[in-house]
């Protein structure tokens, strides 16, 4: 039976940027969907590829707000930079959506609508902290206080991060909202919880995380765990009841029959799956049903990483077998990424976000293969250690690889016009019939994400290939091949063995180097490369096109400055952290909300707040051409990328003198569009009001902080 197979990758959240560390699990899946799609359709008729930004939730939230701007607009502009970053690693989704959707909507109505019935939903009323100020209930991440344990002093409510211990938030001594500094009240408010203590959640989750290909050896031993199966082969029941519903103010899915409750974000991420799959079904007339009915013979994969396990090897599959659909076929979890050794840190400059690195020109499918020679299939960390990175790519890719068809294209363009000899069955060509026959081995490696071995072999293949080139010396035949036929014949034949060989090379690397395939393909004239063409080989005549370079090496100077270019964004706001400064209780100004004042006249502390203010280092500043009056800024502010701003100094300034100084910027005005490029906010300087003094402005003055202030800073 022909495979239909259905895939997806984790949904980002859309308050980050994408970085290295997601890109080994977009990669990851990447390669495994070309793959797949490179099978004849004998044997994978069809296979889809879809992920989503994962939009909801408490952070969401607090960050739109704190950039002053509505949870939606938030969510469209890092839908943009992520489906850009993606397109920008030839990470090739069938469809990047939204669990802001319509699609992700109905399915999780229907999901909850279907829990409800199978009577595995129940209301209950439970305590939590509330934040008086800002007027809601706070996630375990806003709350911050003394460690239990320990006594360290701003640990989150969930862990602490000096002794590691584990608690819950009411446990924390001392404790205060990290969104407004107020001291938490607890409160009680009803919840909706999915059952998973129900013995029917239990037994099913007993069995199916036992089945054959579900998890990873690594993954369902740890389920076992977290199932309570002991060593003496009895069972306690851990599975505590899953709270799935939010209080207002939340950005989520209001929950049907619960006015003022919101589907919890990891209620609606997964369905976000099959919301994503819904929307492309309908624009492509794919049959979701047939994908998502129980026992569905399709096959569905979810990639994710290794933190994210629970939730898509319990909860997940527990949901969607009581609600009535098939359950995934596998999940296949990956470990974290670290550089050179370490967590990805931004004061070394390893935070490395997938827009610098194409930003400083780095070549994605270095990375690309960087990754999938270090991708084995397991749950194991993964390290990008960036010499390596540098030594690996330069020696495979271009040592080894590369030059097979450097070497040996010239010859067959400037002597034979660009035809080939025949590559079949001579005894000089029996060498490529190894390269040949490693098809079905490298599929298979392919197949069990164990790319690191299906490159290794690749690239045994390769050195094997080279040593066919060295000892068969085209370069030297190439200088008799005028008088001598034999020594002609000699040259036409190696250079054209080694073509072939490059094109079976490039072809098991096609899943990995989507672009350089293309380029091959162009090259030697033929066809998209499909897996099952490994077996025809190029025949006799057919014509090549001239050689272009294919790919450089890395300069470990590109490397370099890939770091420093990370560095220089460190940001005093912690960039994963939502960016609402934890102020301590006793920093808390009273909001003067019952200040009555005449219309316009005052604007209250809020509507100030509502503009952002920072500390801007001026980088660069110059002429604008055709616009005398401005000057071209280049702002730091602590952001990954620095800001551009048109300001109208040019009379009072030079601007060369402007290099290095501090000034304070507007950081949320919404970008504009100008005649010469983006504006992306602007600077704060005093002058008189030309309008009501009658006297032409006699000067502009931009405004400094005082020693000490650093990029970043707000000023309120
Ligand atoms: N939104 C959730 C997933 C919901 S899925 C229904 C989430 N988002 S995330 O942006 O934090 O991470 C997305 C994926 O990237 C996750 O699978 C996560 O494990 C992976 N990674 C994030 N940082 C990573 C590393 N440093 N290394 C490897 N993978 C990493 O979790
Ligand atoms: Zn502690």
């Amino acid at each position: 039976m022909t495979r239909k197979i259905l895939v997806t990758s984790a949904l980002p959240y859309a308050n980050g940027a994408i970085h290295l560390g997601h890109l080994v699990e977009y990669i990851q899946t990447d390669i495994w969907v070309r793959f797949q799609k490179m099978q004849a359709k004998e044997k994978v008729s069809e296979c889809w590829y879809v992920c989503a930004d994962d939009t909801h939730g408490t952070p969401i939230m607090l960050r739109a707000q704190n950039d002053g701007i509505t949870p939606e607009a938030l969510i469209d502009r890092v839908h943009g930079e992520h489906a850009r970053d993606f397109a920008g690693f030839h990470v090739a989704f069938d469809n990047f959506y939204t669990t802001h959707s319509v699609e992700t909507r109905e399915c999780a109505n229907d999901i909850y609508a279907r829990l409800k019935s199978a009577g595995l939903i129940e209301r209950r009323s439970i305590e939590q902290y509330y934040d008086p100020v800002k007027q809601m209930f706070l996630p375990d991440r806003f709350i911050k206080g003394e460690c239990p344990k320990c006594g360290a002093k701003d640990q989150y409510g969930d862990n602490c991060e000096s002794c590691g211990a584990a608690y819950t938030p009411n446990e924390l001594k001392d404790p205060y909202s990290a969104v407004s500094g107020a001291k938490p009240v607890l409160r009680a408010s009803d919840h909706y919880f999915f059952m998973l203590s129900d013995a029917r959640c239990q037994s099913f989750l007993r069995r199916w995380t036992r089945e054959p290909g579900r998890l990873q050896a690594e993954a369902a031993n740890k389920m076992q765990e977290w199932l309570g199966f002991n060593d003496d082969g009895t069972t306690d029941n851990k599975l505590t009841d899953w709270d799935i519903s939010r209080d207002a103010p939340y950005f989520g899915f209001e929950i049907p029959d619960a006015p003022g409750k919101y589907f919890y974000v990891w209620l609606d991420a997964p369905i976000g799956y099959m919301g994503s799959f819904r929307n492309l079904c309908d624009r492509q007339g794919i049959d979701f049903d047939a994908y998502w009915k129980p026992d569905s013979p399709t096959e569905l994969y979810h990639f994710i990483g290794k933190d994210i396990l629970y939730f898509h090897a319990l909860f997940w599959p527990a949901e969607l077998e009581h609600a009535g659909y098939r359950t995934p076929t596998g999940i296949f979890a990956h470990g974290f990424l670290t550089v050179n050794g370490a967590k990805m840190s931004k004061s070394r400059g390893t935070f490395i976000t997938a827009e610098s690195y194409l930003q400083q020109g780095l070549n994605p499918e270095w990375l690309r293969y960087y990754y999938a020679a270090k991708l084995n299939g397991t749950m194991e960390d993964i390290d990008l250690n960036l010499d390596d990175f540098a030594a690996r790519v330069n020696s495979d890719l271009v040592g080894k690889y590369v030059n097979i068809a450097s070497r040996c294209a010239g010859f067959i363009s400037k002597k034979f016009k660009g035809q080939l000899s025949d590559v079949g069955a001579s005894p000089e060509a029996a060498w490529l019939m190894p390269l040949r026959d490693a098809a079905e081995t490298i599929a298979r490696a392919y197949e069990e994400r164990d790319y690191s071995r299906a490159l290794r072999e690749i690239m045994a293949l390769a050195d094997a290939a080279n040593v066919v080139v060295n000892e068969r010396k085209p370069w030297e035949l190439a200088k008799t091949e005028g008088e001598n036929e034999q020594a002609r014949n000699a040259l036409h034949q190696i250079c054209s063995q080694a073509l072939e060989a490059f094109r079976l090379l490039t072809l098991y690397l096609k899943p990995v180097l989507p672009k350089v395939a293309e380029a091959v393909e162009t090259f030697l004239g033929i066809a998209p490369l499909a897996w099952s063409d490994a077996a025809t080989p190029l025949p006799a005549g057919h014509i090549i096109n001239a050689y272009s370079h294919l790919m450089t090496r890395i300069d470990p100077k590109q490397i370099a400055a890939l770091v420093e270019a990370n560095q220089e964004s460190l940001s005093p706001v912690p960039e994963a952290a939502p960016r609402v400064a934890p102020a301590k209780p006793e920093k808390v100004v009273p909001v003067p909300t019952q200040v009555s004042e005449p219309d316009g006249a005052f604007v209250n502390i809020d509507d100030f707040m509502k503009v952002d203010l920072r500390i801007a280092r001026i980088i660069e500043a110059g002429p604008v051409e055709g616009a005398d009056k401005l000057i071209r800024l280049v702002l730091d502010i602590g952001e990954e990328k620095p800001r551009q701003v048109f300001a109208g100094i040019k009379s009072a300034y030079d601007p060369a003198s402007l290099i290095g100084r501090m000034t304070v910027m507007v950081a949320n005005l919404a970008p504009r569009k100008m005649k010469f490029g983006m504006s992306e906010g602007m600077v704060l300087a005093a002058s008189l009001d030309d309008n009501n003094s009658g006297q032409k402005a006699s000067g502009i003055f931009l405004l400094s902080p005082d020693d000490g202030a650093l990029p970043g800073m707000r000023v309120k």
